[in-house]
């Protein structure tokens, strides 16, 4: 069962909806303990893993509301920019839709997965001599004048889909976590956790809200530096972005929770990235890492306050996208594997065995 169909009742569609679905949704909430151990004071950590998805990123949440509204409303094609996640999403749900998507990437700055991902769906890819912040602008005008619909994170559908993430947390928990952290680049996801968790407490599913905590690359932090990035670098390509559209939400969600948007340097987005891989078993992608490497880096300045003995606070990380996504950051940030004779002795030598 996909996410429109579990949770109906909170999102705006109807019997007469076409829901367009992957059986996307119900991820993972895996508890953490080498992140925990490292925070200390007597935190849970758990890990919502969302490269479990049928695309293998959160997008997928989204993608079922937009694309399942767009036919709905009788439209017959779809449009997207994207650093990568979000076209495939968008393609492999306008593939199952049989509707035509547009997807506009920034050239080069897609990870290899993610544009395979694209193509295979069968999307029409159209790359551009510039970086996200043009290429939605592009896709915006043109999505103005053709009877195209919009499918990045500006449709309000794609954050209906998403706020199930916060839902199915609270599901797991029996409550909200005290503390939710996760990586922003266009600023979409961060505005959707915060209206899901505000909604459930409106239904009155939970009793307190979540402090959000929003993390960005260093080299593309237009919310913490409070201005738009016209260059923004990172080798978390998927947050590569120095305009985000929901810019105004995610500070709203900062403010009313109590959070904070910060940054994390490229070297802590590779070290989170490295131990999730190496200590708790989970391959994520850069950009998801840092919301790991945002948790370590705040509990190293001593941002969470040592709890009473018998007191327990949960923090969730969102892992947004699966590792397999971007394989060349993997490979780049480790060594070769050696290459010796054909020989068992040269193997056992090689293992120091
Ligand atoms: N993590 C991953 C893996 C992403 O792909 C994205 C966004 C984010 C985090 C940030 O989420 O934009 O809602 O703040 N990717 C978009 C895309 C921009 O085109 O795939 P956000």
């Amino acid at each position: 069962m996909g996410v429109i169909e579990r949770y109906k009742e909170y999102l705006p569609v109807s019997d007469k909806t076409p829901v367009i679905s992957l059986e996307e949704g119900d991820t993972p909430l895996v508890n953490a303990e080498p992140i925990a151990e490292r925070i200390g004071k007597g935190y849970n950590v758990w890990l919502k893993y969302e490269g479990l998805n049928p695309t293998g990123s959160f997008k997928d949440r989204g993608m079922t509301m937009a694309v399942s509204k767009a036919v709905e409303e009788g439209s017959k094609a779809v449009a997207c920019a994207s650093t990568g996640n979000t076209s495939a999403s968008a393609a492999a749900f306008s593939a199952r839709a049989k509707i035509k998507c547009i997807v506009v990437i920034p050239e080069g700055a897609i990870a290899l997965g993610k544009l395979a991902q694209t193509l295979i769906h069968g999307a029409k890819v159209i790359a551009i001599k510039g970086n996200f912040d043009q290429a939605l602008d592009i896709v915006k005008e043109l999505t103005d004048k053709y009877p195209i619909t919009l499918v990045n994170s500006i449709n309000p559908y794609r954050i209906e889909g998403q706020k199930t993430g916060a839902f199915e947390i609270c599901d797991k928990l029996g409550k909200a976590p005290y503390y939710h952290a996760l990586p922003v680049g266009n600023a979409g996801n961060i505005t959707a956790y915060w209206k899901g968790y505000t909604e459930y407490k409106e239904k009155g599913k939970i009793d307190s809200l979540p402090k959000m905590l929003g993390f960005q690359a260093a080299g593309s932090a237009p919310i913490v530096e409070g201005k738009v990035i016209k260059e923004p670098k990172t080798l978390a390509t998927a947050i590569k972005i120095g305009n985000p559209a929901s810019w105004k939400q995610a500070e709203e969600a900062r403010d009313a929770s109590g959070g904070m948007i910060a940054k994390v340097t490229e070297e802590e987005i590779i070290e989170a990235y490295k131990i999730l891989a190496n200590e708790v078993g989970i391959f994520a992608e850069p950009a998801s890492a840092a919301s790991v490497a945002g948790i370590l880096k705040k509990a190293g300045e001593g941002y969470f306050e040592e709890l009473k003995p018998g007191d327990e606070r949960d923090i969730v990380c969102v892992l947004t996208g699966h590792g397999l996504k971007d394989p060349d950051r993997a490979i780049k940030c480790l060594d070769h594997p050696p290459i010796v004779e054909a020989k068992l002795e040269a193997v056992l030598k090689e293992a120091g065995l």
